[in-house]
């Protein structure tokens, strides 16, 4: 078994799917209403900022997912009591005795997921030293930590690459920074909001990511105390204060859960309710979704999103960071795409290796090919970055049914559309990865009417 499976399976128990295969049976469309669960790209990191707090935090619409199972473990090694608060969904994390883990019962986290580097501020703030093992999240790139290591150097930690993880302390405490980040990266945002917000003095983050998610996080931060401006043209402000207490949080809905089920309920031609969807995160989703050919309705609970007959049509995309369209919602969206009347260009620019879960989409009859040193010479809006890559798609191709393994969460969701669009039966394996993400998919796909069964 290779690793690939090996975590497939780890995220398949820990949120009880019943195996790690399932067999597909194509060709009907979706239709019901299903809940968009809160964001995974919020709650991780919601959770790992309770650390900060002086008194316990509670935090709702923590989506029920492996990811959410691997940073609680980490906190529980940390000395945080986590308990589930009144409704499903709420979780109460109280950080009153933080404590130094065991090495290696962190290591054993090692390439679970990419949460931990998130863990060094905190640490740093509450033990003065911080152990953060190798790793994990999905293989769609060399994803560097680079930026997240300048950044804690600038405030003034030194850190030691291990043979397997690294350690980090602050011998003569943190201090506020000027900050440039070479390009507006999500991780390392939240890495200096994380550790800037109890350093001594001020500090200034200048090309900040500016996500939906990353403003959640900054008001939950405000709510324990902190003191941070968002100024235009990316500039962060953040004064440094000297003790944080816990919050109260709602986290906001995920945008990228609720992309996949449209772009599932299109490519199948179907129709499906998303309770919690909200307009304005998803704006530019949609925009795109209607030039392909979907129809939307939006009202005050959510959106429904269904094929409104006809043709669907080609589109370009550059992925971009917010407010541009994500790089996490191309690869569901690529499935409908396979059955639009054209060719269809996707330039990715955010990730160098986001294009792997196309060779299952042409075993299955697509005409998806990978530019991998990109497309230079096509019309674009965003800058030229190094490592970008094209795929151009040609319809309409109808899709058949195979055996396809899942090699990353949103390629893996991608997987499943296409397993759900072609006609026949499709043995989808590794589909424990989607689990890292999605939360109660297979209950979401029976309740949308969706033919399958597990595989021993
Ligand atoms: C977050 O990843 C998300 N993950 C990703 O979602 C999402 O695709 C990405 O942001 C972009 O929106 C989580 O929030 C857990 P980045 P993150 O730092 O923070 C380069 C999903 O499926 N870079 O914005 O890791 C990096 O290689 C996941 O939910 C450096 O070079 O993304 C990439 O090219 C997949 N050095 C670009 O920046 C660094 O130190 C953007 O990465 C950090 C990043």
């Amino acid at each position: 078994m290779n690793s690939l499976n090996l975590d497939s399976r780890r995220a398949a128990a820990k949120v009880g799917l019943e195996s790690d295969v399932i067999s597909i049976e194509g060709g009907r469309p979706l239709r019901g209403t299903i809940d968009v669960p809160g964001a995974k790209n919020l709650a991780t990191k919601a959770m790992v900022a309770a650390l900060l707090g002086r008194t316990p935090s509670v935090l709702r619409n923590v989506p029920a997912i492996s990811d959410v199972r691997v940073v609680s473990e980490l906190l529980r090694l940390h000395g945080v009591q986590i308990t589930e608060g009144e409704k499903p969904g709420d979780l109460v994390l109280d950080p009153s005795n933080v404590e130094r883990a065991h090495m290696a019962d962190i290591d054993a986290h090692a390439g679970s997921s990419r949460i931990p580097i998130l863990f060094c501020g905190p640490l740093l703030h509450r033990l003065g030293q911080a152990f953060i093992p190798d790793l994990g999240g999905c293989r769609i790139g060399d994803r560097p930590i680079d930026f997240h290591l300048a950044a804690l150097r600038s405030f003034g930690a030194v850190v030691d690459k291990l043979p397997s993880g690294i350690r980090i302390e602050a011998p003569h405490g943190l201090h506020g920074a000027n900050i440039e980040l070479p390009y507006p990266s999500v991780g390392a945002t939240e890495q200096v909001l994380l550790t800037s917000v109890l350093v001594d003095g001020q500090t200034e983050l200048k090309n900040a990511a500016i996500e939906p998610e990353i403003m959640d996080l900054i008001a939950i931060l405000q709510k324990m105390g902190a003191i941070i401006t968002v100024e235009p043209n990316r500039v962060i402000f953040i004064e440094g204060v000297e003790e944080l207490r816990g919050y109260s949080h709602t986290a906001i809905f995920d945008r990228n859960d609720a992309a996949s089920w449209a772009a599932a309920a299109l490519a199948t031609k179907g129709d499906v309710y998303l309770r919690g969807a909200r307009q304005p995160e998803l704006m530019t989703f949609l925009n795109v979704f209607r030039k392909v050919g979907g129809a939307f309705d939006i009202d005050e609970d959510g959106i429904r999103f269904y094929h409104p007959g006809g043709a669907l049509q080609p589109v370009t995309i550059e992925t971009d960071v917010h407010p541009g369209f994500m790089t996490d919602w191309q690869q569901p969206l690529v499935v409908a795409l396979t059955q639009a009347l054209g060719t269809s260009v996707i330039h990715e620019t955010v990730y160098e290796n986001r294009f792997g879960f196309t060779d299952a989409l042409n075993k299955m009859g697509a005409d998806i090919v990978v530019h991998k040193e990109g497309l230079a010479g096509y019309p674009r809006r965003v800058a030229r970055r190094a490592f970008e890559q094209a795929a151009v798609i040609t319809g309409p191709t109808p899709l058949h049914g195979a055996d396809i393994e899942v090699p990353d969460l949103r390629g893996g969701f991608s997987h499943l559309i296409a397993a759900l669009t072609a006609e026949g039966t499709s043995t989808v394996s590794n589909v424990g990865i989607i689990a890292r993400g999605y939360a109660d998919f297979i209950g979401k796909l029976r309740q949308l009417g969706a033919a399958f069964t597990f595989v021993d």
